[in-house]
């Protein structure tokens, strides 16, 4: 069995985040979104895996492989050229996956299920397809499965009038019939070969697709909003760092309201921090108060005198302040983007 994960969306709802970065490698609690679909695979016994890219990316990929923790898995790059489609990046798999089985990842999805469920699911009966669908509260946002007698009867992207509330979410199994349906579908109504029209094609010519439900939570990073839910959910399980381990010399002075995490070479002065700030490491925040928020490398806050809530500061970003009302600010800076604050209220972004 291989994995593949597709990770050459365009990112279009996280700009400026995405302009530098692609977003499997936006970090949740201090770790890229794809290191939690990798660990599933290789929870899995999965030791080879296809990163679906766009060619730009492929440097910051091979960094990121390199600096990753597991060593023991073979990764190989798979070119998506043009944006069309879930189901397209999956085509541009078919000789790296050949006739094997394969876990199908979407890059920005961060699900907190075991993937054994999917697993034991299309291990049981002579199954082509297995999907994990969930609860959702906006199912206009995503595949929306209708389930009848305990079986998918059928798969809508994006539905103007949801059938059901069940969402197909990013982890899959297929076989090799897959590429046969993606070969054989045509562009949806927004032009995309969308991998619910694959699936559906399975169904409807025979073969096998059955579903497991979850209702542990599962985020699709697409969104800043989704992306400080996935912080927070993530934050949540991270053993806390302020206990009898408490390491001197990084705050001084300062209230961390857990759960916090703070990655190496980080100095915390006179600042509340907390609750669900993910700060990575080498950032500097001195009289700042900050929450629900996510500071990237480099970063440095310094005497911003708002609360600073829902916010995510890319890499080297800097916001600094001086003598301003009391207020709070949010908002999604930019990696290298600096933001002065005067006490003649005029403001200057870079
Ligand atoms: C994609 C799929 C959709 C699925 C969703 C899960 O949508 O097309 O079927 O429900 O991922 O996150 P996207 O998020 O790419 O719009």
């Amino acid at each position: 069995m291989k994995g593949l994960i597709l990770t050459a969306g365009k990112g279009t709802r996280l700009r400026p985040m995405t302009y530098t970065k692609p977003k499997p490698l936006l970090p949740v609690a201090n770790q890229p979104v794809i290191n939690y679909g990798i660990e599933h695979l290789y929870n899995l016994g999965i030791r080879e895996i296809g990163l679906v890219i766009q060619p730009h990316d492929e440097e910051i990929f091979k960094n990121y492989v390199q600096s990753y923790k597991i060593k023991d898995i073979k990764f190989h790059y798979i070119y998506q050229y043009e944006q069309k489609g879930l189901a397209h990046a999956v085509g541009k798999a078919e000789d790296f996956i050949g006739s094997d089985s394969f876990v199908l990842l979407l890059g920005d999805n961060l699900i907190e299920e075991s993937l054994a469920l999917l697993m034991d699911s299309f291990n049981k009966e002579k199954i082509n397809g297995t999907v994990m669908v969930t609860k959702v509260d906006s199912p206009k946002d995503y595949g929306i499965a209708e389930i009848e007698n305990g079986k998918i009867k059928n798969l809508e992207e994006k539905p103007v009038n949801p059938k059901s509330d069940l969402a197909v979410i990013g982890a899959y199994i297929f076989d090799a019939t897959i590429f046969k349906a993606i070969h054989s579908i045509s562009p949806s109504a927004r032009g995309e070969y969308e991998i619910t029209d694959a699936i559906q094609w399975m169904i409807d010519h025979g073969y096998a697709v059955n579903y497991v439900n979850t209702n542990e939570p599962t985020f699709d990073v697409g969104t800043v909003e989704r992306w400080l839910e996935a912080n927070q959910s993530m934050l949540k399980k991270v053993p806390s760092q302020w206990d009898d381990d408490f390491e001197e010399g990084i705050t001084q002075n300062s209230i961390i309201i857990p759960p916090v995490i703070i990655g190496e070479n980080c100095k915390v002065e006179n600042s509340v921090i907390g609750p669900y700030v993910s700060i990575e490491s080498n950032v500097v925040i001195k009289q700042c108060h900050i929450k629900n928020s996510i500071v990237l490398k480099g970063s440095c806050l310094r005497d911003v005198p708002y609360e600073i809530t829902d916010s995510v500061f890319g890499e080297r970003a800097k916001m600094i302040g001086k003598n301003i009302n009391n207020n709070s600010i949010y908002g999604i800076f930019g990696d290298d983007s600096t933001l002065h604050f005067s006490n003649s209220n005029s403001n200057k972004k870079e």
